[in-house]
């Protein structure tokens, strides 16, 4: 029988999850199966338990389970305890085990992109556990200064509270939206402005050389604007590949290429 695989959340049945994991597991010549699966709102763990009683290998988990998911594991990667979200799930020893590859999967995307990180200036508009994901990540490619803008300011400045001592090496600020400005090499649009169909406004005075939007397949403003000012720009796709490849890597052993699956 092949492996056993799913994506959990709700709603789901938007996911492009399955698809993905098929092609890499063509490419890659490994024999699995990856499902959807609807939990109930109060029933996370009760579904969780029932893929694993039935010999899954691993599960992704998106909306509104990544907290929860964070919660049920005995065991978490770094990047895990530092994003307070599991998007990636395995049983090892008959201990739940979680990762987070959101993060990992950004950074992926923007290096197949051909954007520098290494000691770059990134601002990331948005304080909610979209950028509290790809802090860590980031850094760790070598971003050397990152500015969280946040609508609500005390909610970036408390995101950077909660991360500074794991990321040492960076320097990290906050700043109120309605205040932003400056010059940066990367910007990234980390708000769920384009899910909710909102206006993102860049101030004029706002200088950068990128623009990435997380969110994909809706319209944006931030990337309309972006795009006026003649700025290379992406959509999140990329970021959504680059994560599931991530945990193609940690369940299969094996790793494909990021640029095939663009
Ligand atoms: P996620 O987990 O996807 O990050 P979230 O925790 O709900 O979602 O956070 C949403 C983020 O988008 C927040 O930073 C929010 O700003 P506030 O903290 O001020 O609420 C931001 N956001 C959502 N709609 C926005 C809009 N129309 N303009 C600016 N920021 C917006």
């Amino acid at each position: 029988m092949s492996k056993q695989f799913a994506v959990i959340g709700n709603p789901i049945e938007h996911s492009r999850s399955p698809e993905l994991h098929h092609a890499f597991a063509e490419k890659t010549g490994i024999d699995l199966h990856y499902s959807k699966r609807l939990a109930p709102l109060d029933g996370f763990e009760a579904s969780v338990n029932d893929f694993f009683t039935q010999n899954g290998v691993g599960m992704n988990v998106t909306v509104p389970f990544k907290e929860q998911a964070f919660a049920l594991c005995g065991q978490l990667t770094e990047r895990a305890k530092i994003a307070k979200a599991v998007n990636t799930l395995w049983m090892e020893n008959g201990v739940l085990h979680g990762d987070n590859t959101d993060g990992q999967g950004l950074v992926d995307a923007i290096k197949a992109l051909d954007w520098n990180i290494k000691n770059s200036q990134i601002l990331i508009i948005g304080a909610g556990g979209a950028t509290r994901g790809v802090i860590y990540p980031l850094v760790k490619a070598g971003a050397r200064k990152i500015v969280i803008a946040n609508r609500t300011l005390a909610r970036a400045e408390q995101l950077i509270a909660d991360l500074k001592d794991a990321v040492p090496e960076a320097e990290l600020s906050a700043i109120g939206l309605d205040a932003l400005n400056g010059q940066f090499d990367i910007v990234i649009n980390a708000t769920s402005a384009s899910l909710s169909g909102d206006t993102l406004t860049l101030p004029e005075n706002l200088n950068f050389n990128y623009a990435y939007e997380m969110a994909y397949g809706k319209p944006s403003s931030f990337l309309d604007q972006a795009k006026a000012r003649g700025v290379p720009t992406s959509e999140g796709f990329g970021m959504l590949v680059g994560q599931a490849i991530e945990a193609f890597a940690i369940w299969n052993g094996v790793r494909p290429n990021l640029k095939d699956f663009l």
